[in-house]
This record gives C-alpha cells, sequence and structure tokens, in this order.
C-alpha cells in the first residue's frame, strides 16, 4: 500500500528539520519496505509568504486528501504585525480545526544519555516516560464569543470563553484511557474544577468514562498542583490527560524536564486516525539558516506518524531505535550539547540517523 504523505515545512527552521526527517523515510523506501506518495506544500507564514493565507485553500485541499501529514514549523517575528487571522498560528488552528484533529500526544521521554542536560536531578528525571495527551479542538482556544470591544467609556475589553461540551470531553477521555490501558494503566485528569465550570462538567464525564476501564487507576490533579508535581516529582505520572490550554502549558513544561525541547515530537489525531505530526518545539528564527538545529524531534514525530496513522510499528521502532543509537555514539547538536560529545548540526545529525538504519 502506497501512503499518501503531505508535507509542510513551514517556517524558520522548519525545512531544514524537515528535510532530515524525509532521508530517514527515504532509507525505507530505497530498501523496498515502505512506499510513499509525497506532496509538499506551504503553511504558516510560508502560506502567507506564498498565497496570502497561513492555510491556503490548495494546502487544504491536500490535507484533505492525505494519510498523515509531516509538519515542521509556524511563525517568526516577520508575521507578528500581521492582523490575526493571518498570522501563521492561525494556520496551525485552522489545519487542526479543518481535520478534527482533537487528540494530541505529547510524549516527554528522557534519553538516559540526556539525563544531564535536565535542569531538573538526574535522579528525579531518570527513565522519566509521561504521555501528556491534550484536547486539541475546543477549549478557550475556540469557544465563542472572543474577541477584543471597546465599551461605551472608550476603554477596550478583551475576552475568549472555555467551552467543553459533554461528547468533546468523552471523546478525548476515551483515547487517553485507550493509551492508559497500553502503558502502566495510571491516568491523571487535569483541571481547574474548584474554579472553572467547563472543567468541573470535564472531571465528572472522565469519572463517568473511567467506569468502562475498570483496570485503570484515574486520578485527578488541579492544574496550578499538576505544574508544581511536574517539577518536583515527575515520575509519579504515566499518562496525563487534559484540555486545550492547560495541555498546551504543561506539554512545554513536561518537554524541558527531558533536557530539551529538540528531542520531542507530536502526533494529532482525528477520529478515522488520520494524523498530523510535527515536533513540539517552535519555529526558531534565530537559528534559522544555521544548520544547526536538532532535527531528532522530526524525525521522532516520522516514526509516531508510522505508528500511529500508517500502521507500520516496525519501522517506526526502528527510528526509535536508530535516535537512541546516535546518541549512545555520543552525536550531539548544540541543543543538548555537553562537554566531550560530537557537535554536529542539523544534517549531520540527520545523516547519523541514516548511517543507524542502514547498519
Ligand atoms: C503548540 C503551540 C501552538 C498552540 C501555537 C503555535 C498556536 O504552542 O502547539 O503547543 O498553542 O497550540
Ligand atoms: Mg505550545
Amino acid at each position: 500500500m502506497t501512503s499518501k504523505l503531505l508535507i509542510l515545512p513551514g517556517d524558520g527552521i522548519g525545512p531544514e528539520i524537515v528535510a532530515e526527517a524525509m532521508k530517514v523515510l527515504n532509507v525505507f523506501v530505497q530498501e523496498g519496505s515502505f512506499s510513499m506518495e509525497t506532496e509538499y506544500a506551504p503553511i504558516g507564514g510560508a502560506g502567507y509568504d506564498a498565497e496570502g493565507q497561513p492555510y491556503p485553500e490548495s494546502t487544504r485541499r491536500l490535507a484533505n486528501a492525505s494519510d498523515a501529514i509531516l509538519l515542521g514549523a509556524v511563525g517568526g517575528p516577520q508575521y507578528d504585525k500581521l492582523d490575526r487571522p493571518l498570522r501563521p498560528e492561525r494556520g496551525l488552528l485552522a489545519l487542526r480545526a479543518d481535520l478534527g484533529l482533537y487528540a494530541n500526544l505529547r510524549p516527554a521521554m528522557l534519553y538516559e544519555e540526556l539525563a544531564s542536560a535536565s535542569s531538573l536531578k538526574p535522579e528525579l528525571v531518570a527513565n522519566l516516560d509521561i504521555m501528556i495527551v491534550r484536547e486539541l479542538t475546543g477549549d478557550i482556544y475556540f469557544g465563542q464569543p472572543r474577541g477584543i470591544e471597546t465599551l461605551a467609556s472608550g476603554e477596550r475589553r478583551g475576552f475568549n470563553t472555555m467551552v467543553y461540551t459533554e461528547s468533546e470531553i468523552e471523546r478525548i477521555g476515551r483515547t487517553a484511557f485507550d493509551i492508559a490501558m497500553k502503558r502502566n494503566k495510571k491516568l491523571c485528569s487535569v483541571d481547574k474544577a474548584n474554579v472553572l465550570e467547563a472543567t468541573e462538567l470535564w472531571r465528572e464525564v472522565m469519572i463517568r468514562v473511567g467506569k468502562d476501564y475498570p483496570e485503570v487507576e484515574l486520578s485527578h490533579m488541579y492544574v496550578d498542583n499538576a505544574a508544581m508535581q511536574l517539577v518536583r516529582a515527575p515520575k509519579q505520572f504515566d499518562v496525563v490527560v487534559t484540555g486545550n490550554i492547560f495541555g498546551d502549558i504543561l506539554s512545554d513544561a513536561a518537554a524541558m524536564l527531558t533536557g530539551s525541547i529538540g528531542m520531542l515530537p507530536s502526533a494529532s489525531l482525528n477520529e478515522s486516525r488520520v494524523g498530523m505530526y510535527e515536533p513540539i518545539h517552535g519555529s526558531a528564527p534565530d537559528i534559522a539558516g544555521k544548520r544547526i538545529a536538532n532535527p531528532l524531534a522530526t524525525i521522532l514525530s516520522v516514526a509516531m506518524m508510522l505508528r500511529y496513522s500508517l500502521n507500520q510499528a516496525v519501522l517506526a521502532d526502528r527510528i526509535e531505535k536508530a535516535v537512541k543509537t546516535v546518541l549512545t555514539q555520543g552525536y550531539r547538536t548544540g541543543d543538548i550539547y555537553t562537554e566531550g560529545m560530537n557537535k554536529v548540526g542539523t544534517a549531520a545529525m540527520g545523516d547519523a540517523v541514516v548511517a543507524a538504519l542502514r547498519a
């Protein structure tokens, strides 16, 4: 079967890291273990530059006809002055909404070799392996009404709406419980049920869904406490499920526990398991074009793509193993470099993964 892939390099370091991820897929194509048809399209600032829109119609059509999408990153300072609907981030949000990518999986795994890159003591993070399941198409990100209005007094007032329906909560709840069943059967649901009604309902629905998963130990935590626990004793967590805005914040914190945000992939899935895969770091405009960005998060995003959308778990395992191998061999991009290691640029890191795959 030939997989139809859409490649969205995006902005900043996006094109550089995506090129390395494609080298990895091409290893499988060349050895005959994978077959793909690829299309490339612009998104974010690149979409605005090419077509005047962060999510151009041509990109939308290709996205809706793909089995999976690989995205680099979006955003850059040159776009910050654009009207809000034209900003790169809006392209990403439009893609998520358009394809119904409600389930965002953000693993935070610590590679033993990188334990010293974490800002926490090695013993607190050794063997860390958390999966954050973030709801991605609801909450205050999409809730109406929203806007900035001018009051009669002349003062302006900005407002957004936090909203979740029972079916939205139930859907992400089931996804999270299913994932917990395949891991250590521990799920922590994060909310702010002591203050926000939308998340009071969240907790109620999670408890109800949990009745269908008697083997999973469900716990609840307020988001402020969760933020504290993540940096105090992160290994208490296995799977965490939370809403869009809390997940945005907690997943960045969890990422940093692992030493570098440059290492972590993510998957965004819809109900038919079509997925969009991207590194969780941003477009890093400060190092764009310098050929020093870490491509491993994007390469690991390809592994997630093979696993979750393309049914190629064996190839996914091989990529993950190859990444471990290059770390053991001492290859490091600047973001994860420590004294005595072999400092390499973006392309050399990609080549090292390719060599490990071929070995
Ligand atoms: C993320 C990013 C996005 C978000 C931005 C770029 C819209 O921070 O994927 O976490 O807030 O969801
Ligand atoms: Mg974020």
